[in-house]
Parts: structure tokens; C-alpha cells; sequence
């Protein structure tokens, strides 16, 4: 096989930004693509529109050694890259559950038909099983004759907060190819990490597209397990965290992903798992991962648990009490709002009547822009000062590090749910508070 020296990225949103200035990193010479010009000119420049650590870093030195550029014109890496990886989103359905695939398939077609170079076109989206094979036939008829395009699918496990670092150091790398020379360019790309170990698993299109959402679907089904029994801990009594970590010993189980809180949200699990259960409904399989469904369930329950309990400490009496939410993000260090359950609890009270104080060190911009008349500040102090109640929804470290000290004279009464579990109770409760948790049956104060 050829070697491989220039690589092209399609989409440079979450994924596709992460990936092109990773595969710079490893010393390629890299250009992304993308449809938006905006996105294309302020990504040259180094400035990203999300909060990721570490990558603005990367992109600008990058851009500095000239192996990463950014473009609009697809001509130009049709003619120009050994690999193309496709990186572009797949979104839930507007008014549905499935995936929208508009993107991959325009992204693809577009690509494809640009291609003048023999070439390797690599999806790294997340898709329904059946995609990759549907793909190869589209690849096949739209690529100019004498040209020789091949396709592959590399799925991509990278967290948030930590995309460089996931990138650069995955826990393994999966490929699924159907012709035999794809997985040697593969192996060219990543032998940096393969350098190191890493394992490597080379399958079918089908295994590669499922190993993705099944390890989604898993991680999901982990919350939402440790939060259904938080649901019995908060009635009958009983510690979440200590049944976690009880648990958690036996090393078939581990103790990761078992955080009982107010759930997932994000870009991915909550519409990874209801695009797999309608993508399996699609193959006659309904019931299989009908199971799935329970764990939306008991996921979306939380943000309704929270509020009730929010109701309970007011004495039923929220309208116009002022509640400080800490926390907007779907997680900490990130500014990503996507189908968060900080910020859906936020809107909840607000629309109940409650006079919302939102503090998140980097959500609150994309926070205002889906719910603009929540009320956003920019300090932890303003938040809580004259709050007759205060929420912890997103675990960030300055959140973690409150001591009741800190919030003793600020409050207008000391009224505390943590919904994440990360507070000492009995400190909290030893200062005078009323302190609520997730999976804690409430200690009422007479
Ligand atoms: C996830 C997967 O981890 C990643 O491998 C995949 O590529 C994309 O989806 P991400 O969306 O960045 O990554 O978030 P993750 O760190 O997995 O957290 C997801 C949500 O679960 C967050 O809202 C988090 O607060 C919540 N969570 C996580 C819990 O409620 N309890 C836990 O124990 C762990």
C-alpha cells in the first residue's frame, strides 16, 4: 500500500475538530472540511465555538506548523488525501427518535464524487447498523470511473472534556473494513498508538457500527441501574453512594459509571440509545432493545425527581422564591447544553415560577441562547446570594469544593440539594442545613 501522508477530515464540528488536529499531532498533513464558512475561518484562526481543554492549543500550533488547514472547497481534498475521514453529525430526528442521516449521506456523495485521487474514505460518525454497507454501494456508484475508493468504519469513543487525550490515547481502535489492503492504511494511521499496544480490533462494517452504541447503550444502562436504586434508597432509606461503591468492588462490576445523580444527558447517550432502539424496531427486532427504553425512563425521572424535591424543601411555595442552580452543563468541563438535566431542571422551576439564578462557569452562554429567560449570572456568590434554596446539578470542582461556610451568610435560608452526590450530607446538615440528595431519603427537620 501507498503510504499515507495527507489526510482530509469532513465536518469539523466536536469530532471532526478533535480528529483533524489529533491526526496533525501524529505528524500528517491534515485539512478539514466543512459546509459552514464561519466555522472554517475562526477554526483557522485557532478560535473553536465549543469548550474543549487543550484543542484550541493544538489547532493553533498546528495551523502554526502548516500541517492543518481548513477549508470549504471538498475539490480540494478529492485531489489531494490518501484518507478521508467523515466526521460529521448525526442528530436525533426532528419530531422522532431516529438518526438523521442527511449529513453523512450528503457528506459522502459530495465527497465521493470529488475524489480524482485512489483514496480510503473512513466514517467515524455515529450510525445505525446497515449504514457502512449502504455507504459502500453509494461510494461505489457516485466515485469517477478509474478511480479506486474503498470504504471503512472507524467508530469514535471520545468524551467530552477529554476528546485530545482520547484521541491521542484511545482504550482500543475498531475498524471495520471489507477490503483486505484498508486495514493496513489503517494500521499506517494509527501506528502511533499501536506502538504503544493499543488493541486493535479489525471486523465487519456491522460489528464496528454496533460496537459503538453497544458500549453507549452499556455505559447508559449503568446510570440509569444505579439510579433506579436510588429511587428505592430515597424511600425506604439506605446510601446510594455506599451500595455503589459496595458493588463497585467486585471487579465484573467496577465502581466507574455508577454515580446515582440526576442522570445523563449530552450529545450522545440519550440519542445514541433511542436511535438504537428505533433502528433495531426498523430490523423486526422490537423487543431487544426495548430494555432501553425503561433506561430513558428512569434517566428522565431524575430531572422530575429533583424538582419535586426542590417543591418538597419550599413547602410546595416556589413561585417567586429565588433558587440558585448551580451547574448547566450536561457535565463538568464542558460547555455543551445538548438534552441536559442541569439545564432541564433549571427551565422546570423557572416555568413553575420560581425565580431562577443559573451559574455554570462555561454553560451559561449556550444555556441563553436554547432558554433565554432563565436568569443567567456570572458568579457562584450572585447565584446563591438571598436563595431560599440552591441546586447542585452539574459536578464541577468549584461546586465540589463548597464548604457551608462558603454559603452560611449568603443564603436567604439554607436549603441545599445536591443532585449529583458529591457533598458530605451530615457536614451540611451539622451546619444547620436542610440538605437533600439523590437517592437519600430526606431527613425532615421538624
Ligand atoms: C459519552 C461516552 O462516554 C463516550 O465514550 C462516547 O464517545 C460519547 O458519549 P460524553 O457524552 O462526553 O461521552 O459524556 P460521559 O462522560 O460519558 O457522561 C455522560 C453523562 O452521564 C453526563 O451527563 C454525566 O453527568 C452522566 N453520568 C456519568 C452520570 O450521571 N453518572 C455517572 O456515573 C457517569
Amino acid at each position: 500500500t501507498a503510504r499515507v501522508e495527507n489526510i482530509s477530515v469532513i465536518g469539523t464540528g466536536y469530532l471532526g475538530a478533535t480528529h483533524a488536529a489529533c491526526m496533525a499531532e501524529l505528524g500528517f498533513n491534515v485539512i478539514g472540511v466543512d459546509v459552514d464558512p464561519e466555522k472554517i475561518d475562526s477554526l483557522s484562526r485557532g478560535e473553536l465555538p465549543f469548550h474543549e481543554p487543550g484543542l484550541p492549543e493544538l489547532i493553533r500550533k498546528h495551523v502554526d506548523t502548516g500541517r492543518l488547514r481548513f477549508t470549504t472547497d471538498m475539490d480540494q481534498v478529492g485531489a489531494w488525501a490518501d484518507v478521508h475521514f467523515i466526521a460529521v453529525g448525526t442528530p436525533q430526528v426532528k419530531g422522532g427518535t431516529g438518526a438523521d442521516l442527511r449529513f453523512v449521506d450528503a457528506a459522502t456523495t459530495s465527497l465521493a464524487a470529488s475524489i480524482t485521487k485512489d483514496a480510503l474514505i473512513v466514517g467515524k460518525s455515529t450510525v445505525p447498523v446497515g449504514t457502512a454497507a449502504r455507504l459502500a454501494d453509494l461510494v461505489q456508484d457516485t466515485t469517477q470511473e478509474g478511480v479506486q475508493v474503498s470504504l471503512a468504519w472507524n467508530p469514535e469513543f471520545l468524551r467530552e472534556g477529554f476528546a485530545v487525550e482520547d484521541t491521542l490515547r484511545p482504550d482500543r481502535l475498531v475498524i471495520g473494513t471489507r477490503n483486505p489492503g484498508d486495514e493496513a492504511t489503517l494500521r499506517e494511521v494509527y501506528a502511533e498508538a499501536l506502538g504503544r499496544d493499543t488493541p486493535f480490533i479489525s471486523t465487519d462494517f456491522e460489528t464496528a457500527e454496533l460496537v459503538k452504541v453497544a458500549a453507549n447503550a452499556f455505559l447508559a444502562t449503568k446510570i440509569s441501574f444505579i439510579n433506579a436504586f436510588a429511587e428505592v434508597t430515597e424511600t425506604v432509606g439506605g446510601d446510594i453512594t455506599t451500595l455503589a461503591d459496595a458493588i463497585g468492588y467486585d471487579t465484573r462490576i467496577g465502581r466507574k459509571f455508577l454515580n446515582a445523580g440526576v442522570g445523563f444527558g449530552g450529545g450522545c447517550l440519550p440519542k445514541d440509545i433511542r436511535a438504537l432502539q428505533t433502528r433495531v424496531a426498523e430490523l423486526g427486532l422490537d423487543h431487544s432493545m426495548k430494555f432501553l427504553d425503561e433506561i430513558d425512563q428512569i434517566n428522565l425521572r431524575r430531572r422530575k425527581k429533583a424538582v419535586a424535591r426542590a417543591f418538597e424543601l419550599l413547602d410546595q411555595d416556589i413561585v417567586g422564591k429565588k433558587i440558585a442552580v448551580l451547574g448547566i452543563t450536561f457535565k463538568p468541563l464542558s460547555d455543551d447544553v445538548r438534552d441536559s438535566p442541569g439545564l432541564d431542571v433549571a427551565a422546570r422551576l423557572f416555568n413553575a415560577g420560581a425565580d431562577v439564578a443559573v451559574y455554570d462557569p462555561e454553560g451559561n452562554r449556550n444555556a441563553a441562547k436554547r432558554y433565554p429567560r432563565l436568569g443567567y449570572v456570572n458568579t457562584l456568590t450572585e447565584a446563591v446570594t438571598g436563595a431560599e434554596l440552591v441546586i447542585l446539578t452539574t459536578e464541577w470542582q468549584e461546586f465540589r469544593a463548597l464548604t457551608p461556610a462558603d454559603l452560611n451568610d449568603l443564603v436567604a435560608a439554607k436549603r441545599f440539594i445536591d443532585a449529583r452526590n458529591v457533598l458530605p450530607a451530615t457536614d451540611w446538615e451539622n451546619h444547620g442545613w436542610t440538605f437533600a440528595q439523590l437517592g437519600r431519603k430526606m431527613q425532615h427537620s421538624s
